[in-house]
């Protein structure tokens, strides 16, 4: 029987280019999305997945992330002498999500060296890894999708959703035979292919089930696309010795991490928002484009 992931993983250590600047002294995890931080989407993902324990990658000037999902005792303590409940319950609850470890990346040498900073924390389990730049609105956690496949199948699961045109040259790119309806077996996979040479149109989302063996994978892999460890190379080393699956996720995905992307976004979940939603859609109809 495959073994429960309890454990996961989510690179954070980038510099956030794409969205200076912002990014200048906010790490990008930390720009909200109508009122939350992007990372704590995914972290409420992992959590409503099942997952118990999380370790983020950070990097120098991240701190606001661990203040985040910290016990904030001035504010906490405002908010009760104001006998302000919802916020205070809204507060903590934050700092409750998730048993959270934090670890630096030092240089960042790309995605597979920022994944094998988790090699202690994982201790020889099957882990989940989590990229806060994507954020997938799904009804079923889009990680609980996943796990559900790794259970069946006992082997390491990316997901995946088809992307149309030239932009499946912004991704990892698998080749893979469905093995039953948004399931696949992988064949093969590459990072940013030329448009041109994409195995297919589907794309690798940034949510992954790795076994402890990525780690040895990554340690064998030379720098990739953009002179960096990419962790599609060792997904591809490995693929040499045991299976992969892939999932089509059955949700919308958003590129947070950039600046149109976090904008529709930003639109879409404020439309769905009780509080908010019925109002800017009136304000959205009323704009004269
Ligand atoms: C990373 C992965 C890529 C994947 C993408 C999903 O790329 O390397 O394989 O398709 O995330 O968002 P990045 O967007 O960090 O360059």
């Amino acid at each position: 029987m495959a073994q429960k992931i309890r454990k996961a993983v989510f690179p954070a250590a980038g510099l956030g280019t794409r969205f200076l600047p912002a990014t200048k002294a906010t790490p990008k995890e930390m720009l909200t999305l109508v009122d939350k931080p992007l990372i704590q989407y995914s972290v409420e993902e992992a959590v409503a997945s099942g997952i118990e324990s999380i370790l983020i990658i950070t990097g120098r000037d991240k701190s606001s992330m661990e203040d985040h999902f910290d016990i904030s005792f001035e504010l906490e303590q405002v908010l009760k002498e104001r006998g302000k409940d919802d916020m205070l319950q809204l507060v903590r609850s934050v700092a409750k999500l998730a048993n959270i470890n934090y670890t630096r990346q030092g240089e960042a040498l790309g995605l597979g060296h920022a994944i094998y900073q988790a090699k202690g924390f994982a201790a020889g389990e099957p882990f989940a890894t989590l990229l806060p730049d994507d954020i997938v609105d799904s009804e079923k956690p889009a990680l609980k999708q996943m796990i559900d496949v790794f259970e069946k199948y006992d082997a390491p699961v990316i997901a995946t959703m088809q992307i149309e045109g030239e932009a499946i040259s912004r991704f990892g790119v698998i080749d893979a035979e469905e093995v039953e309806p948004n399931v696949f077996k992988v064949r093969d996979m590459v990072e940013k292919p030329p448009f041109a040479e994409a195995p297919s149109d589907l794309a690798i989302i940034g949510r992954y089930i790795f076994t402890p063996d990525i780690f040895a994978a990554i340690e064998t892999t030379k720098p990739g696309a953009g002179g960096e460890i990419q962790i599609t190379d060792a997904m591809r080393l490995l693929l040499k010795d045991r299976p992969f699956y892939a999932v089509k996720l059955d949700g919308i995905r958003h590129d947070a991490g950039d600046k149109l992307g976090f904008l529709i976004a930003t639109v879409e979940f404020a439309l769905k928002r009780n509080d908010l939603g019925p109002e800017f859609r009136e304000f959205l109809k009323g704009l004269k484009f």
